[in-house]
């Protein structure tokens, strides 16, 4: 590492919502995410930028059946598979996303393409058209779990508001909420954040999702945060924007995110949030149970999934 250069640091996250329960799921979950974060670092460590790290973090957790993103994705109320994505370059403070795309397999990739577009963050019928300019193949990302889980639904009258956090056969009655995510800084002091979802899952057909707003996904030069949990109390908060905007204004990356998730609790919102600030602070942060996290800070894995307690923000 040069005189100008910085240490990389990287965190990911597969969702947050109630405890996992089997053992064996939770293994299954941090075997995940430590491998992912563990090849997405050796990118940053080869000197891969921030936005090159971000996206292939995605593209591993969206191919993982047991998150909520791409493969694996939750089925809305009409039983289709409807999903959104957001990318923002901490350094050009610039935004993409892609809302409600359907038979693709990297909705993450279509966000990284609109970052190079006027028009750069696309919805449903647009988002069919440009999977159908740039000669995507089409994907069916449906796994066997989430399609007996909306059929248990269906059958008990639809009467949970949303679909289990992870795909697990012990968990489809227990955490719920789910999406993934990624916050990297590279070796050039860059950040970037990127956040991938299903949705809800069981939600009216044309909901939005914050994945692909600034609420649930924000970064400048100063900081990136990616969000999970409930989208709507997301975007009551602005939590992305609103964190990366009090780093930006000088607040530190641990005051930001306790201010942010202290109020998120008086306000009982339900949801997680992770972030890394330009000055190689890495945090995590919830009002839910649990976050699904795992990081990289440049001498250990660490990982909150067994962080439980009642502490609202964890930082390296
Ligand atoms: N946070 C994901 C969603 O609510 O859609």
């Amino acid at each position: 590492m040069s005189a100008n250069q910085v240490q990389p640091k990287l965190i990911i996250h597969g969702g947050a919502g109630g405890h996992i329960k089997s053992e064996q799921g939770e293994a299954k979950v941090r075997q995940a995410l430590h491998n992912i974060v563990t090849e997405v670092y050796e990118l940053l460590s080869l000197g891969g930028s921030a936005v090159d790290a971000v996206v292939l973090g995605c593209q591993l957790l969206e191919n993982q059946p047991t998150f909520n993103a791409g493969t694996g994705s939750v089925l809305q109320s009409d039983g289709q598979i409807r999903m959104s994505a957001a990318l923002m370059d901490g350094a050009k403070q610039r935004f993409s996303g892609i809302i409600n795309v359907s038979r693709v397999r990297h909705p993450i990739e279509l966000a990284q393409y609109l970052q190079g577009e006027e028009d750069r963050v696309l919805s449903d019928y647009g988002a069919s058209e440009l999977l159908r300019e740039l000669n995507v193949p089409i994907y069916d990302p449906l796994v066997e779990i989430r399609l007996q889980e909306w059929m248990q639904e269906r059958d008990e009258n639809f009467d949970k508001s949303m679909a289990a956090v992870v795909a697990e056969e012990a968990l489809v009655h227990e955490p719920r909420q789910g999406t993934i995510g990624v916050v990297a800084l590279d070796n050039l002091g860059k950040v970037c954040a990127g956040t991938s979802t299903g949705g809800k899952g069981l939600e009216r057909i044309g909901r939005v999702s914050d994945s692909a707003m600034p609420a649930g996904n924000y970064a400048d030069a100063a900081a990136g945060v990616s969000c999970t949990g409930i989208g709507e109390d997301i975007m009551d908060e602005c939590l992305a924007a609103k964190i990366v905007i009090r780093v930006t204004d000088g607040m530190s990356l641990p005051e930001a995110m306790e201010k942010s998730m202290k109020e998120s609790r008086s306000r009982k919102r339900d949801l997680g949030a992770i972030a890394i600030a330009a000055d190689g602070t890495i945090c995590w942060g919830k009002t839910s149970e649990v976050i699904l996290a795992a990081y990289y800070d440049g001498e250990k894995i660490g990982d909150t999934i067994n962080w439980n307690n009642q502490d609202l923000i964890g930082c390296s």
